[in-house]
C-alpha cells in the first residue's frame, strides 16, 4: 500500500515507438549508426535499446506505407500507478486504447494505453523485463538512454495541464509563453512542448557527456547523416545538442550535461525569449539555413490505435 496523498505518476519516459516507410534504412541508422542495440524482433516491429539503459527498449520500428509517431511510452513503478493513472486519464476524458493489463512485446509487464487530448497514443507501462545494462567507457559516443521528446502543439496550455494532471509531469522552466519543459524525475525535462500543429519536434538520447556529444557528432558526419542544428548548449536545461535527421526523417538529437532538478526547491522560471535562448554558445548558428526539425504538418499517427 501506498502513504496517504501518494500521487501516481509516470517515473521516466521510456520508449518511442515509428513506423517508417523504409524500415531497413531506419533500422540500420538506429543500430549501426546512431548507436543503439537490437534486441528483439516480433510481430514486423524491431526494439532497439540503450546499452546504457534499464529500459528493456527505448525505440520500435515498423515499416508502414507512412512516416508516423505511434506510440510513445513511459514506465511507472507499480501496477497500482498503471490503474491510478489510468483512473485520471479515463476521469480527464481520454480516449481509451488498451485498458490495463499485460503489456504487449519481449519486454512484458503491464500497461495502459490512451490517447492524449491532441491524438497521440501513450503507454503508461510498469514490471517489463529490464536490461543488464552497463557502463559507457570513456569516449564511446552511444545513447545512454532516451532524453526526451519534444511536441509541437496548437494548444500548449492545454496539453501541459494534461501531461500534469494525468501522468504527474511537473513544470521545470518556459522560455517566453511559447515553449514549455516538463519532467517526470529528476531530469529536468523529459517532454517539451513547442506550438505548431501536434507532431513529433524531436526524440533526444542522453550521451555521457560534451566529449561523446561532439565524437557522436563526428561519427554522423563520417556517415553522411544530415546535421539540422549544432552544436550547441540550450538555456533551459544547460544540455549541449546535435540534431540530425534520421532516413526516414525523424529529427533525433544528441545531447548531454542536461541539468538535474530537486523537487523540493526548484523554482520554475520564465526565460526570456532571444535569438540566442536556445543555443547559449551560439555555435548552433554557424550553419546557416538549418533547421531544427522536419516538415510541420499534424503527425500521421494521430488517433490512430498503434498496429
Ligand atoms: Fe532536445
Amino acid at each position: 500500500m501506498r502513504d496517504a496523498g501518494f500521487m501516481a505518476r509516470v517515473n521516466d519516459l521510456q520508449y518511442v515507438a515509428l513506423a517508417v516507410p523504409d524500415l531497413a534504412a531506419e533500422r540500420a541508422f538506429f543500430g549501426t549508426t546512431w548507436g543503439l542495440v537490437e534486441v528483439a524482433e516480433q510481430d514486423g516491429k524491431v526494439y532497439l535499446a540503450a546499452e546504457g539503459s534499464p529500459h528493456p527498449f527505448v525505440i520500435r520500428l515498423r515499416e508502414d506505407a507512412e512516416r508516423k509517431t505511434e506510440l510513445i511510452g513511459f514506465s511507472a513503478d507499480g501496477r497500482d500507478v498503471v490503474d491510478a493513472i489510468f483512473a485520471k486519464a479515463t476521469a480527464a476524458g481520454a480516449k481509451v486504447i488498451a485498458e490495463p493489463g499485460p503489456a504487449e512485446g519481449p519486454a512484458g509487464g503491464y500497461a495502459c494505453r490512451f490517447f492524449d487530448p491532441e491524438g497521440r497514443a501513450l503507454e503508461v507501462v510498469c514490471d517489463g523485463t529490464q536490461r543488464a545494462h552497463r557502463t559507457l567507457e570513456k569516449g564511446e559516443a552511444i545513447p545512454l538512454g532516451i532524453s526526451h521528446v519534444v511536441f509541437h502543439s496548437p494548444d500548449i496550455k492545454r496539453l501541459q495541464g494534461f501531461y500534469e494532471e494525468v501522468l504527474g509531469f511537473r513544470l521545470s522552466d518556459w522560455i517566453g509563453d511559447f515553449m514549455v519543459f516538463l519532467r517526470c524525475n529528476t531530469a529536468h525535462h523529459r517532454l517539451a512542448i513547442l506550438p505548431g500543429p501536434p507532431t513529433l519536434n524531436h526524440i533526444a538520447f542522453d550521451v555521457s557527456s560534451i566529449d561523446e556529444m561532439m565524437r557522436g557528432l563526428a561519427r554522423m558526419h563520417e556517415n553522411n547523416v544530415t546535421l539540422t542544428w549544432g552544436p550547441g548548449r540550450h538555456t533551459a536545461g544547460n544540455n549541449t545538442f546535435s540534431y540530425f535527421l534520421s532516413p526516414n526523417g525523424n529529427a533525433v538529437e544528441y545531447t548531454s550535461d542536461l541539468e538535474h532538478v530537486d523537487d523540493e526547491d526548484w523554482v520554475p522560471q520564465t526565460f526570456a525569449p532571444t535569438p540566442a535562448i536556445t543555443d547559449q554558445w551560439g555555435t548552433g548558428r554557424i550553419i546557416p539555413g538549418n533547421v531544427p526539425h522536419a516538415e510541420l504538418s499534424p503527425d500521421k499517427g494521430l488517433w490512430q490505435v498503434p498496429a
